[in-house]
């Protein structure tokens, strides 16, 4: 069979949140794409992820016009609970801050995001095979691969876009020896469930214990998401439901608070990782989202640093085509990986902070209720937590990077404002 041509200015690879945001981003500057993905949309709807966007995050989906499902039934927290041996500390991010969060699950963005591209005729293309990108470092990349329809195609086009997170094959294209992989691996993992219950309490519950992390999260009025930490290798049958239960009331026992329980419909293990990839452009190919970086999910942040770089690349790539200035994808590493680490860095120390250390001494256990303490109990602590947890700005705010005279310049710039999100309360 012959190989069918598609002729696009950015071939985008991978249609989760850091695809599909990249696709609308640049259709709003008039740039021409077509996303590849080779899981059916089906299957990545009904994948369950993780909760939380950044005001930036809302704000973004607010500019796009792709809110409305997020807004009726997500829910706007205005703080969280760290819950140390017992003891029941808000972190008040309204008061602290004035930002919100939005509990929106993941799989849910990529639903809206995958019903507005369609709506608005972007070529997204679910159930490709054989995807292999080439050219990188010349003048015309192109990515190879058999469509849904069995037609071997090529794309060819001025930019790629590696967003085909981390198990992706973009990240591998940079040669080893260009490229440093920063990589942390914790010696615990978090063990998810999901459960049929009423919420157990008004906000998101860090609680950290002797007997270790646990987080109880929310999805709707009837289903809930909670975890605990387990070791990385566990599995999820050697855990019954009584198990996880008792697990769970040990870690987060404090005066007057009952867990509310109900049947448990899923269960995962999930692993903990940091992973940075530096540089984030090879050539041509630009890797935004989970393809250049993972962080654990303590902090909330992977979808958000996915909105942050797709964001600069985006403005990045209409100022190539639109003012003929490569300088931003020059500097495209730099810019992206400065909110990179600052993510980094947020992760681990919430990670670190909230954690039991297996073979932790007395020194290290008295010395992370010392940090609790401190972060719960002085402003300057706390702000700090507040700050980072509701997001930094997706872009920098420096000149000549944000061009409001644009229509691209000004959903970009909506981000910026630091009004809180109107959004429902639970
Ligand atoms: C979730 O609801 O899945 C969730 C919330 C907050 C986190 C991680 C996961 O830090």
């Amino acid at each position: 069979m012959s190989e069918r041509i598609v002729r696009t200015q950015v071939g985008i690879v991978g249609a989760g949140p850091a695809g599909l945001w990249l696709a609308h981003l640049l259709a709003v500057a008039g740039i021409d794409s077509v996303v590849l993905e080779k899981r059916p949309r089906a299957e990545i709807a009904a994948t369950h992820r993780a909760g939380i966007l950044e005001q930036g995050t809302v704000d973004l989906m607010t500019a796009l016009g792709l809110d409305a499902r997020m807004r009726a039934e997500g829910y706007a927290h205005h703080g969280i609970e760290l819950r140390v041996a017992g003891q029941a500390r808000r972190i008040d991010f309204a008061d602290l801050v004035g930002r919100a969060v939005q509990l929106y699950p993941q799989q849910e963005v990529f639903s809206d995001l995958a019903d507005g591209a369609a709506a608005k005729g972007l070529d997204v293309r679910f159930e490709v095979a054989d995807v292999a990108l080439h050219d990188l470092t010349g003048e015309s990349p192109s990515i190879t691969f058999t469509d849904a329809d069995g037609t071997p195609t090529r794309v060819v086009c001025d930019f790629v876009a590696g967003c085909d997170g981390s198990r992706g094959i973009s990240k591998r294209a940079i040669p080893e020896v260009l490229r440093t992989d920063h990589f942390r691996e914790y010696p615990f993992g978090w063990f998810g469930i999901l459960v049929e219950a009423e919420p157990s309490a008004p906000e998101l519950i860090y609680a950290n214990s002797d007997h270790g992390f646990a987080l109880i999260s929310q999805r709707t009025a009837t289903t809930q998401r909670m975890y605990f930490q387990c070791d990385p290798t566990d599995s999820p049958d050697n855990w019954d439901d009584e198990r996880i239960w008792d697990q769970l009331d040990a870690c987060t026992a404090a005066p007057g608070f009952t867990l509310r329980r109900g049947p448990i419909f899923d269960k995962t293990v999930i692993p903990m990782r940091s992973y940075v990839c530096e540089p984030l452009q090879y050539g041509r190919l630009f890797l935004a989202g989970d393809a250049g970086h993972t962080v654990p999910p303590t902090g909330a942040k992977g979808m958000n640093l996915a909105a942050g770089d797709v964001s600069v690349l985006a403005r990045s790539l209409e100022r190539y085509y639109r003012e003929g200035e490569a300088d931003l994808l020059e500097t495209y590493t730099a810019t992206a990986l400065s909110r990179v680490w600052k993510a980094q860095h947020f992760s681990w120390w919430m990670t670190s902070m909230l954690h039991t250390q297996p073979g932790a001494s007395t020194f290290d256990r008295r010395r992370q209720l010392g940090e609790l303490d401190l972060v719960t109990t002085s402003r300057a602590g706390s702000t700090y937590l507040a700050e980072a947890y509701t997001g930094w700005p997706l872009i920098p705010t420096r000149p000549g990077f944000l061009d409001p005279d644009t229509a691209l310049g000004n959903v970009l710039a909506s981000q910026l404002t630091g009004r809180e999100t109107t959004a429902s309360r639970p």
